[in-house]
């Protein structure tokens, strides 16, 4: 026996709710383990709903206390209401009232998922379907009401009571309770819906919006944090400007409060005007926080306040639009970051995210459109694909319209569906109105599953002075996408003369070319160039203009040229890492063939040239320094593949590139001198990039100060960046006192859990062959907690997504642990399992050996007969 498949959610089901709920009066009752909502919904029948139809509300786990309607008693034969479904069947006339009275116990909610606790405060988490754990509703994100909660705690245990909108109401009450009520005049679906209460810490500032209204601003989290949330504030404050000149949004309420909090499913959660953040994406100071987490709090900070108008003002109409809020949510927070930052900087790293989670996903079992078609559980599709590909296509609309267009679009879209649950559809006509095009075939970037191939072959004529591109695309098939259709694919390109210009050529014939993009937009498509004097290099893809594979065939002559000379950074970037992913694939194969490859010339002197090049900055040095990543490898070999080998193939390149270059290395990883202590801007975070990356190869390399500039990079940072990269070095190239490091860096933070989730993490990440028992033992540490998603991701999700040669360990050892801890796991938080269980999603790749052993993992898995429906949608896809 094996616990059921949930049933299929299609899209072309989509049906408007015969009811709707004008307004939501909560009054809840707080306690430990019995809290009371009394919840007042005033329902009306939409139009063409016929009188007397049932009324079906969602419920999840539910304890029904009390039902009236309209003030009165309901009989009991008049209604039907179990732990999961409410059915009044005989409503009367419409509008009426409807009081329900559920009874929650927040302390055994484990699932994180409706009202929970975390650390001793109340908080909830409704995305996407939490509210219905709360209490009975048209729990689904077309149901926009006006929602008032009055909360009612303890006020020595919950001193700070906080709901969506406006306060507008306080007031002591008997037994040392209070009470705070909180409206929220915007209509807005239930996912959007949270209330706090707590012995919170409150650091405040305020913003005055470009039109002259005052808000506050208020940062809660747990006493002792408040001196880490400078950097979240001012992020916040950054990404408020920068909506109004960039986007011309303005916010819409008196106050904007976060509320960090360290048991989390996600990142963090854009609720109207309360939003609630993992602590990860708050805390930060320089002693317990990397330059990555200062970057990552800036963007998740600044996504969830632009989710204000992308998500909230306007939001979704059903769950398979996800895309349209947290695609475009992604794009914008992608932009503020390129404008806070550096924008070439910005853009390497969201294509290695991109490549690195995003094309898995869509080259293997759990392979999706950006918008799906069908789901068992929407909680699965907060995916990659839906949100980084969902940005990409929003960045290629942008290209293919132009800045100017894209802003008028957004603007209709803004203005003709405030107010709104819409769909890609509305979407896609604000922008075919206002640029005047037809996005028909543009929008099966929604609709198709799977990574475009390209291919690009140049020749070049000299008699007729003509340069040739032969153009191909084709998507490999995904599971329930056998065929598809060619995609508008915009390539943004440059023809390089000898000297490294740009050529200033006119339109090709072949296919259609705005500025510097060409279409490609038909299977294959030849475009010829005239008037080209002498051969050039093709620049294709620049910016990485549209998600795709290129396979573009380019001598290293030509990669060694490109990385050197072309005006555009990423595509320098791009060329030094296809010349690396050349060359580990090679290597690879000859490990496997049981030969001692010698890393290739090529490599070596590219890197070389990158380290004296003086037109690169930091940052970018840093970058084109960094090796493709072992998973990023197996993708490019694709199948039949061996974790060990590709390990081995990189370790090789290092040696040599350590070697070779050893005492350019050392200069640069000296790094800045420590004078005027840390600040976490992007120059500043550059310089410690390329000293750490120069230090990885320098402690690679035959060096015999290796170690000790290792030891006291970790033994003498001032902060953990530097810290950590050390720490990581001494651990994963098992460098002598290792264990005396990990014990030094958790006598020192044993009391911050983000710091302590990097201990876990480090060692969860080590290549070193009985990492597998340390992850057990570790599982065993006081330390650890199961109950906590952020360590259960440190030690597990990180071994299990971060460590491929011992995830995979030819004895199956990786994937039993892993299997067993998301049965574990699942009993207590199914989305957590899930996301753990998501790790296994390339194991056809692997050679027979260990795909066999993956499979039998899985299986395991999948003849449990307790399942949570998140890990069996999960595992019946990836075994399917
Ligand atoms: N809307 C949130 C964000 O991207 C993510 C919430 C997802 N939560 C979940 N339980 N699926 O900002
Ligand atoms: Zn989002």
């Amino acid at each position: 026996m094996r616990s059921e498949t949930a049933p299929a959610i299609r899209l072309e089901d989509y049906q408007p709710s015969a009811y709707c709920i004008d307004t939501v009066d909560l009054n809840v009752e707080l306690n430990p383990t019995a809290t009371r909502v009394s919840a007042t919904l005033s329902v009306r029948r939409q139009t063409g709903t016929p009188p007397g139809t049932p009324l079906l509300l969602d419920g999840d786990e539910l304890t029904m206390v009390e039902i009236r309607l309209n003030g009165a008693p309901v009989a009991e034969d008049s209604f039907c209401a179990d732990s999961d479904r409410l059915e009044l069947k005989a409503p009367p006339p419409d509008p009426f009232e409807l009081t329900l009275v559920t009874e929650l116990n927040p302390d055994a909610n484990t699932k994180l998922m409706g009202l929970y606790r975390s650390s001793g405060t109340y908080c909830t988490q409704c995305e996407a379907e939490g509210f219905r754990r709360i209490t009975y509703f048209l729990d689904r994100p077309d149901i926009l009401s006006v929602y008032t909660t009055r909360l009612e705690a303890s006020k020595t245990d919950c001193p700070v009571l906080l709901a969506n909108g406006n306060l507008s109401e306080t007031g002591d009450l008997e037994g040392g309770r209070h009470f705070a009520v909180w409206h929220d005049p915007h209509p807005k679906p239930a996912y959007l819906f949270a209330l706090v209460a707590g012995d919170l810490a409150e650091v405040s500032d305020t913003f005055t919006t470009a039109s002259g209204t005052h808000v506050d601003l208020n940062i809660y989290v747990e006493h002792g944090k408040d001196d880490r949330c400078g950097w979240a504030m001012d992020s916040l404050k950054r990404s408020m400007r920068w909506d109004e000149d960039a986007f011309g949004r303005e916010y819409d309420l008196e106050v904007f409060n976060i509320v960090a909090v360290s048991d989390f499913n996600m990142g963090a959660m854009e609720n109207k005007g309360l939003n609630i953040f993992n602590d990860k994406y708050v805390l930060a100071d320089p002693e317990t926080a990397t330059d990555q987490d200062y970057a990552n709090i800036e963007a998740v900070i600044a996504h969830e306040y632009f989710h204000n108008w992308t998500g909230n003002r306007i939001t979704c109409r059903d769950w398979f639009q996800l895309c349209l809020k947290e695609g475009l949510t992604v794009f914008r927070d992608q932009e503020f970051s390129s404008d806070m930052r550096s924008r070439p900087v910005k853009r390497i790293a969201d294509v290695r995210l991109l490549k690195s989670h995003q094309f898995p996903e869509d080259a293997g079992p759990l392979a999706h459109p950006v918008r799906p078609r069908i789901y068992h559980e929407i909680n699965n599709f907060y995916t990659a694909t839906v949100y980084e590909k969902g940005a990409e296509v929003v960045r290629m609309l942008k290209t293919l319209i132009g800045a100017e267009k894209f802003r008028a679009g957004l603007d209709l879209y803004f203005d003709r569906h405030d107010g709104e649950a819409t769909t890609i559809e509305a979407f896609l006509t604000c922008f075919e109105e206002a640029a005047e095009v037809d996005l028909a075939r543009f929008s099966l970037w929604y609709e198709q599953a799977g990574t475009p191939v390209v291919t690009a072959e140049s020749e070049y004529d000299p008699d007729r002075m003509t340069f040739t591109v032969s153009l191909g695309q084709e998507i490999p098939p995904v599971p329930g996408q056998k065929t598809s259709k060619p995609a508008v694919i915009p390539l943004r390109f440059g023809l390089i003369g000898p000297n490294g210009d740009d050529l200033e050529v006119s339109p090709p014939s072949g296919a259609e070319v705005a500025g510097d993009v060409l279409i490609l937009d038909k299977s294959h498509q030849d475009v010829t160039f005239e008037n080209i004097a002498s051969k050039p290099v093709l620049s294709l893809l620049r910016g990485f203009s549209a998600p795709v594979r290129l396979n573009q065939h380019l001598e290293p002559e030509d990669l060694a040229f490109l990385a050197a000379q072309d005006s555009d950074p990423f595509n320098r970037w791009q060329a030094v890492q296809t010349l690396l992913m050349r060359d580990l694939v090679r290597l690879t194969a000859l490990t496997r063939q049981g030969q001692a490859p010698t890393c290739s010339d090529n490599v070596i002197d590219v890197i070389g040239s990158a380290l004296l090049d003086t037109g690169l900055d930091d940052a970018l040095r840093a970058l084109a320094l960094t090796l493709p990543s072992e998973a990023d490898v197996a993708q490019e070999i694709g199948k039949d593949v061996d974790p060990d080998a590709i390990h081995n193939a990189k370790s090789v390149m290092r040696n040599a590139i350590g070697n070779t270059h050893l005492e350019t290395l050392r200069k640069f990883s000296a790094g800045p001198s420590g004078d005027g202590g840390y600040s976490p801007d992007a120059a500043s975070a550059g310089k410690r990039a390329l000293a750490n990356r120069a230090l990885y190869y320098v402690a690679a390399s035959t060096d015999p100060d290796g170690f000790d500039l290792v030891w006291d990079r970790f033994a003498s940072s001032d902060n953990m960046t530097d810290r950590l990269a050390a720490l990581t070095l001494l651990v994963h190239d098992a460098m002598p006192k290792r264990d005396e490091a990990l014990d030094r860096y958790r006598n020192r933070h044993q009391d911050n859990s983000l710091a302590m989730d990097k201990w876990f993490m480090t060692q969860a990440t080590s290549p070193h062959h009985d990492t597998v028992e340390k992850v057990e033992a570790l599982m065993k540490h006081p330390l650890y907690d199961p109950g906590n998603p952020n360590r259960v991701r440190a030690l597990l999700q990180s071994f299990a997504t971060g460590n491929p040669t011992q995830f995979a360990r030819a004895d199956g050892a990786g994937f039993e642990l892993i299997a067993e801890s998301v049965l574990e796991i699942d009993k207590r938080n199914p989305q957590v399992a899930s996301r753990l269980l998501t790790s296994f999603r390339s194991w056809r790749a692997l050679d027979p050996q260990r795909s066999a052993l993956a499979e039998s993992a899985l299986l395991r898995v999948s003849s449990c007969e307790e399942l949570s429906r998140d890990s069996r949608d999960i595992v019946d896809r990836t075994l399917q």
